[in-house]
């Protein structure tokens, strides 16, 4: 050691003790593993939440390139050395050991990389790094668990991260009852439905994102699009970038707008139920934050205003790549961005507008049936009202708001507004133009 140095080395059994605790649940955890997978190329990711008892495992198996063992022991070193390029969906090299910790005592790799023939296996287990104290993996028993990794994995190239030990799952009493059993039901179905949101659009393999087929305990996953842009009612107003400047260089971040349909005009009762999402229709409004493709924030406006019932037929895309992760401060979780005041500052008037219309079609909705039946018929025959004349003149002064709205001159509305108001109060009140 160089002098004047001293070694101050931390305590293996204490820092993974407190790296357990850096805000992962159980879906975002297993979340991360899917984002190595995707990292390596993976095409097919099979997940298995297997309730045993004290036996009980998570494994998340995939296609992709597979690791040697060197490799596999570097995977398994907190800050893995490793290059990012652009597109990845990795950062900090330690995601496969907080997630997983953060659900199990144990982590184990069983893979395969595609220059070698046999399978490699290792685990990272807290009670042996307790033990030494120190920064220590081994090679891993082939119990049940290996076995069907191995099993899965046949004699491709691939990878299985296996949890056991699922202390923060299943209490230490009780992992044989039946509340421990539900409790890996109720894991289980969250499990899909976080998946399918966060991953729709690898799931979709649209907008550039590579196409992954995922399952859950067999069954394979459906993307869950926010923005229901499959439905016919579904509003789409004009998308917009916004340039950031980052440590080198300057780097684009695009909003989508749209406005999702009223109960009344979705094509169905159970697209509706089915659009409502996780949290239901109020706290899943606003700003759908991805990075690479992958969505990292949702349920709110992310501090450009509150969530209103009024406006939560209102939800939007904003997307970054990972050049700006400083400027968006990801955490290590994947969970949390910070937008920029920068960019807060440009997204105020686009999400005001969008939230504008919304508010008009949320308000439509429930105060004019008949007009919102009559437009639903139009809709679904894909067809213009025939009648002239058949929506009213409140009808009239929405459409004139929401294209001006949609043709960037809302404020120019406005000020012909306060004239018309000025000058024909009677007509700026059958268009219902009251403020
Ligand atoms: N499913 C996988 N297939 C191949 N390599 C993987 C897989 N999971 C992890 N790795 C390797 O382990 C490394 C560490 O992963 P992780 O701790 O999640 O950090 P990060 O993803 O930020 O690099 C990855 O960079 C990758 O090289
Ligand atoms: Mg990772």
């Amino acid at each position: 050691m160089r002098k004047g140095l001293i070694q101050a080395t931390p305590s293996a059994a204490r820092l993974t003790r407190s790296l357990r605790d850096i805000g992962y649940d159980f879906v975002g955890a297993v979340a991360d593993i899917v984002d190595n997978s995707i990292a390596a190329e993976a095409s097919e990711i099979a997940i298995e939440i297997e309730y045993a008892g004290d036996e009980s495992y998570v494994l998340i198996a995939d296609n992709g390139l597979g690791m040697t063992g060197v490799e596999a022991n570097e995977a398994l070193r907190f800050g893995t050395r490793r290059s990012y390029d652009s597109g990845d969906l990795g950062r900090y090299g330690l995601g496969l050991k907080t997630a997983s910790l953060s659900q199990a005592r144990a982590l184990t790799l069983v893979t395969r990389s595609a220059m070698r023939a046999r399978c490699v296996r290792r685990t990272l287990d807290l009670n042996v790094v307790e033990r030494y104290d120190d920064w220590v993996i081994t090679e891993a028993p082939r119990d049940d668990a290996v076995r069907r990794a191995e099993a899965l994995l046949g004699s491709s190239p691939g990878t299985v991260v296996i949890w056991q030990n699922l202390d923060r799952v299943l209490p230490s009493s009780g992992a044989t009852g039946g509340w421990a059993k539900r409790r890996f039901e109720t894991l289980t179905k969250k499990t899909r439905s976080h998946l399918s949101m966060v991953f729709h659009r690898f799931l979709e393999g649209e907008n550039g994102a590579q196409r992954i087929s995922v399952s859950v305990n067999g069954d394979k996953l459906e993307p869950w699009d926010p923005f229901v842009r499959h439905e016919v009612a579904t509003q789409t107003m004009a998308s917009q970038e916004f340039e950031l400047e980052h440590s080198d260089g300057v780097g684009t971040v695009v909003l989508s707008r749209f406005i999702l349909p009223g109960k009344r005009t979705f094509s169905t009762r159970e697209a509706f139920e089915a659009a409502a999402g996780p949290l239901n229709w109020n706290r899943q409004q606003g700003l759908y934050i991805y990075r690479e493709n992958r969505l990292v924030q949702w349920g709110s406006w992310a501090g450009t205003r509150g969530i209103d019932e009024h406006t939560k037929l209102a939800r939007a895309s904003l997307d970054f790549g990972n050049e700006l992760d400083s400027v968006f401060n990801i955490n290590v979780a994947k969970m949390r961005v910070a937008i920029p005041s920068q960019l807060k500052q440009m997204l105020e008037r686009p999400v005001s507008e969008l939230c504008i219309l919304a508010d008009h079609t949320y308000r439509r909705q429930n105060a004019e049936p008949e007009v919102v039946d009559a437009e639903r018929e139009a809709i679904t025959d894909r067809k213009t009202p025939d009648k002239a004349g058949s929506g009213s003149s409140a009808e009239l002064g929405l459409a004139l708001k929401s294209a001006a709205i949609q043709a960037g001159h809302y404020e120019a509305l406005k000020a012909i507004i306060g004239l018309v108001r000025q000058q024909n109060p009677g007509v700026a009140d059958a268009l219902g133009f009251t403020s």
